[in-house]
C-alpha cells in the first residue's frame, strides 16, 4: 500500500479585495511508497506547505483526492497514521522539553503509560536527554527543531511528514536533523519532507519531486535524475598564460587566479588535448575533476526552463 497518494489534487485560494480565485496547486499526481524517503523540493511559494496541509487534512483540496496509508486524508483516522513537524512550529515556551512532549502526547491521544515510556527514549534519540527538564525558551533554534522532531515521532508513526525540517538551522543543526532522518529511513519508516535547500537533501532521498509554481516539474529517483555519465570535467592548470589554455570545449570562460587557470570542459578528448598542450608549453596540471550533474543544477535548470516558457 502506498504511504501517500495524491490524485488530481488542485487547490485554489481567494486573494485580494475582490477575492479573486488563484490556483496554487495544479492537478498534483504523486505517489510515495512505504519505506521511501521522498524529498519534496521547490522554491518558496511553490505550494509545498499547502500540499502538506492537504495531506494532513488541515486543508481541503479544491479538486482531487489525497490518501495517507490508504485512508482519505480528510478523515481524522488518516492523520493519526502520520507524525508531523510543521514549518514554523509554535512552542509553549514556558514548558520544559519533557512537559511539551507529554502535552503533545496527550493531544495525540496517547496513553499516559505509553508516553512515559516513549518520552525519555525520544529525548535521547534527538540528543536532548540532558535538556528535558529545561524550559523551551532556553532552547536554541537547533534544539527546538529537534524537540519538534521528537514530537513528530510520538506514537511511533510509520509515516513522518516534515515541512522544511532544516530551514533556519546552522550547518551543525542541519547535520543533526539529517542524521535523524537517515536513522528513520534505516528503520524502514516513510519520510516525506519538503525543502528549498537543495544541497542539504542530495543523497538523503530515494526519490524527489520538484514542485514549481504549483506543478510537479520532475519526479524520480535521485540516481535517475542525476545520471551516471560525466557531465563535464574541471581542469586546473598553472604556469600558463590564459590564452594558451584556450580550448574549443570550454563550457564557461576560464577562471584566472594568480598564475592558475580553471577550465570547465565538455568531453574527455578535449581534456587530453589540453593536458598535452599544457605540458608541452611548460605548464603544470594541478587537478582534473570529473563532474556529474548535481540536484541543484537540475533544479536551477528546471526553474530557468519554466521562466522561459
Ligand atoms: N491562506 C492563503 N491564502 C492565499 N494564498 C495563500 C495562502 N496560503 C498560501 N498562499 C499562497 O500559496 C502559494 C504557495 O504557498 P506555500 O504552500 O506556503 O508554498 P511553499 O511552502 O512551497 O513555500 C504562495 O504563493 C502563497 O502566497
Ligand atoms: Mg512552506
Amino acid at each position: 500500500m502506498d504511504a501517500i497518494r495524491c490524485q488530481g489534487v488542485c487547490k485554489d485560494y481567494r486573494v485580494g479585495f475582490w477575492r479573486r480565485r488563484v490556483r496554487i496547486l495544479h492537478d498534483l499526481e504523486l505517489t510515495v511508497r512505504a519505506g521511501e524517503t521522498f524529498g519534496y523540493l521547490g522554491p518558496n511559494g511553490a505550494g509545498k506547505t499547502t500540499t502538506i496541509k492537504i495531506l494532513l487534512g488541515l486543508l481541503h483540496p479544491t479538486a482531487g483526492c489525497a490518501w495517507l496509508c490508504g485512508r482519505d486524508a480528510s478523515r481524522p483516522e488518516a492523520r493519526a497514521a502520520a507524525g508531523y513537524l510543521p514549518e514554523t512550529p509554535t512552542f509553549y515556551d514556558y514548558l520544559t522539553g519533557e512537559e511539551f512532549l507529554a502535552f503533545m502526547a496527550r493531544l495525540a491521544g496517547l496513553a499516559r503509560s505509553v508516553a512515559r515510556e516513549q518520552i525519555p527514549a525520544l529525548l535521547d534519540r534527538v540528543g536532548l536527554s540532558g535538556a528535558g527538564s529545561r524550559q523551551l525558551r532556553k532552547y536554541s533554534k537547533g534544539m527546538l527543531q529537534r524537540i519538534g522532531m521528537a514530537q513528530a515521532l510520538l506514537g511511533n508513526p510509520a509515516l513522518v511528514i516534515l515541512d522544511e525540517p532544516m530551514s533556519g538551522l546552522d550547518p551543525i543543526g542541519r547535520k543533526e536533523i539529517r542524521d535523524i532522518m537517515v536513522s528513520l529511513r534505516k528503520e524502514g519508516r516513510t519520510v516525506f519532507f519538503s525543502s528549498h535547500i537543495i544541497p542539504d537533501v542530495e543523497m538523503l532521498c530515494d526519490r524527489v519531486g520538484i514542485l514549481l509554481g504549483g506543478r510537479l516539474a520532475r519526479v524520480g529517483r535521485l540516481d535517475e535524475l542525476l545520471g551516471t555519465e560525466i557531465d563535464s570535467v574541471e581542469v586546473t592548470l598553472a604556469g600558463l598564460p590564459p590564452e594558451a589554455a584556450a580550448t574549443d570545449g570550454a563550457l564557461a570562460p576560464p577562471l584566472v587566479q594568480g598564475d592558475r587557470v580553471q577550465l570547465r570542459l565538455r568531453a574527455e578528448a578535449e581534456v587530453d588535448a589540453l593536458l598535452r598542450r599544457t605540458l608541452a608549453a611548460g605548464g603544470r596540471i594541478l587537478s582534473v575533476v570529473p563532474h556529474r550533474r548535481t540536484l541543484e543544477e537540475i533544479f536551477l535548470a528546471e526553474v530557468a526552463e519554466r521562466g522561459r516558457r
